[in-house]
Order: C-alpha cells, then structure tokens, then sequence
C-alpha cells in the first residue's frame, strides 16, 4: 500500500493517490480527487498485466473534461430533469450542467471534490466527503463514504449517505472498462450481458420518456452475451438519439447479485458486476469525442470504454411510482458493488 502526491490541480489542491492490492491479483489505484478509480491493473485471461480502466494522466484533466472517468458520482447520479423536484411538498431547484437538466449532481458534483482519506491498509482503502447544507441546491448536509477493498481478484466498492435534512442520494461510481486495455482502442469487440428485461427509454436529452419498455426485440436486448460493437450500430431510434447505448436497465431480481459480465475474447479477460442498485446505466463511452487524453496519453475516442454504473432510476425524485431516492435524518443510504476479474477459455 502506498499513498502519494500525484500532482496539483490549478487551484493549488494537491492530489493524492493510494495503491492497494498487489500482482497477481488487483492493484488498485484511487484518486482523493472524486474517489477516483484512476488505475485497475489485472492479470488477463492471457496472463498478461493491463490496467482495464480508463483514466485521465493528470488530475487537472479530469476537471477539464465532462467524462466523469472512474469518478464516485453524487448526490444525485444520472440526471434530474430540469433540475427541479419536489420533496415533502417543498420545490428544490439543482445545478444544471446538462442540456438544462441536472447531471452527476450538478456543476459540481461529488466526483471534483477532493474526499479525504480516512483510512487505509494494504487492501482497502475508505474516502468521505461533507457536502454542505444548499449543495448545488440540494437539502441537508450530506456526509458521504465509499470504501474499496480488494479481495485478490474482487474489488468490492460500498458508498453511504446520511443526512442532516430530507434529501435525496443516488450515488455510483463512473468508471470505464475496456479489458483489452487502457488504450488499445475500443471495446466494440466485448461482450456485454446485462439481467435485465426491461429498459428506460429517453428523450434526446436523456430524460426518461415515461414507463419502461421491454427488450426482447430490441438491440437493447443484453440477457445473452451481446458484441457491444453491433448494439450500439443499430438503427435503433433510442440507439440513433444517444448516439449508442447510454440508458438505464431495470435490473432483474433485487439484493445483491450479479447484474453484468463483460467478457474481452481476445485476452480472455471477464468481468462480473454485482450489486444491491434497482438500475444500471450502461454507457458506451459514446461522447469520448477525441478531445482529452487517457492515462497512457492517448486519446479518448467513442466507444473506448463501457461504463456500467449501478444506481437507483433517473429523475427518481420526478417519478414516485420508482424506487425512492429520498433519504432522511436518521436513515443511512447504501449501495454495495464489487468487480470480479477472472479467465475465460
Ligand atoms: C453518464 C450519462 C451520459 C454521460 C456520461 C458522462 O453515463 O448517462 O449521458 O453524461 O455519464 O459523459
């Protein structure tokens, strides 16, 4: 376990970062900027060591860039539309940073502050986060935490809320595989299988349109192994609007379980994603548009990366039929997540 000033971000904060795990299993690395994921280095199916997560090469590229590259999103991941809700009969208006709505908890999110370490060894490591009273807009004072911990070839990730006022809390964490390697171009060749049968649909801005639709008939349609490289070039409308797949599945089941697995066939390389969150955002890198660097100095182009982001439905706080994001004094929020890399054959 190590713990290092990696650079300074040109407001003057410095940015640090801790290493936990080791070869051959995880080694992960996390940013106090955002509790970043900024490396992941695994031992592939092929039994070579690559880092599988995207990430930017200084910390001021992350707040340059809109890619939200392995951040711990908050208060409110994903978007509120308009910015506005309502919560007790009270109306809140929230930062908007995206097409007038609200994304990743507004202009400035959980994902650009610097979290303070609270703790670490050489397996685990635990991040927290004050976010004021009138945050970005937002009711109550909120006292966030995520934990990693690597368990040789599992990272499990727990985030935590409380709060001082009734707020609402839809955290995750934003980060980018691609199991061929940072920089090795993009994951079109993966296969994505995703337990879900049902998917929101959205406006062009990314809102949901209403009710939930089904699958089955659709690209949309992930409950068998799926190349991502053919999904996101369907003619699909809701594929066309997002330019890829950049939607919300309503997971099957509920507790924690396996909810994805992401397999790379040529390093024969697999990820499964568990998780105890009703929703998962599957994200096809779709706006990396060539303009910002990943880790290795290359750039970030469309499809180089597949975010898959456990969470609660967006706009929840607009659609009270969902499950609730609401979260009150007393209470704690929690959502469990956790990476397995193993081989395939
Ligand atoms: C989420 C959103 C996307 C996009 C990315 C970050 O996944 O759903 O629309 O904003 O974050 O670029």
């Amino acid at each position: 376990m190590t713990v290092e000033t990696v650079g300074q971000l040109d407001d003057g904060r410095d940015v640090q970062v801790v290493t936990i795990g080791r070869a051959p299993g995880i080694e992960l690395q996390v940013l106090d900027l955002g509790a970043t994921v900024h490396r992941l280095d695994v031992t592939g199916g092929d039994g070579v060591r690559r880092n599988v997560v995207l990430g930017h090469p200084t910390p001021q590229e992350h707040l340059d860039s809109t890619f939200y590259i392995g951040g711990t999103i908050g208060r409110y991941a994903n978007r509120i539309a308009d910015g506005r809700f309502e919560l007790d009969g009270v109306g809140h208006e929230v930062g908007t940073n995206d097409r007038g709505h609200s994304l990743h908890g507004g202009p400035d999110g959980f994902d650009r502050r610097t979290w303070s370490v609270e703790r670490h060894d050489d397996t685990s490591v635990e991040l927290a986060l004050t976010s004021p009273d009138g945050d970005q807009g937002f009711p109550g004072e909120v006292r966030a935490t995520v934990t990693f911990t690597v368990v040789v070839d599992r990272v499990d990730v727990v985030m935590t809320a409380t709060t001082s006022a009734p707020t609402v809390v839809n955290m995750t964490s934003h980060v980018y595989f691609n199991l061929a390697g940072e920089g090795a171009g993009t994951a079109d060749e993966h296969l994505l299988r995703v337990a879900a049968e049902r998917y929101t649909p959205v406006d062009d801005a990314g809102i949901p349109e209403g009710d939930h639709a089904v699958v089955e008939g659709t690209p949309f349609d992930l409950r068998e192994p799926t190349v991502v490289g053919e999904a996101v070039r369907s003619a699909h409308p809701q594929v066309v609007a997002a330019s890829g797949i950049d939607h919300n599945y309503v997971l099957d089941g509920s507790g924690s379980r396996v909810v994805a697995q992401l397999d790379c066939p040529t390093t024969r390389t697999r990820l499964e994603l568990t998780s105890d969150q009703p929703g998962l955002q599957v994200y096809t890198g779709n706006f990396l548009d060539g303009q910002r660097r990943s880790t290795s100095g290359v750039l970030l182009r469309q499809g180089d990366g597949i975010a898959l982001e456990p969470q609660t439905f967006p706009d929840s706080p607009n659609h009270p039929e969902w499950p609730s994001a609401e979260l009150r004094p007393g209470q704690t929020y929690t959502s469990h997540l956790s990476w397995t890399v193993s081989a395939t054959a």
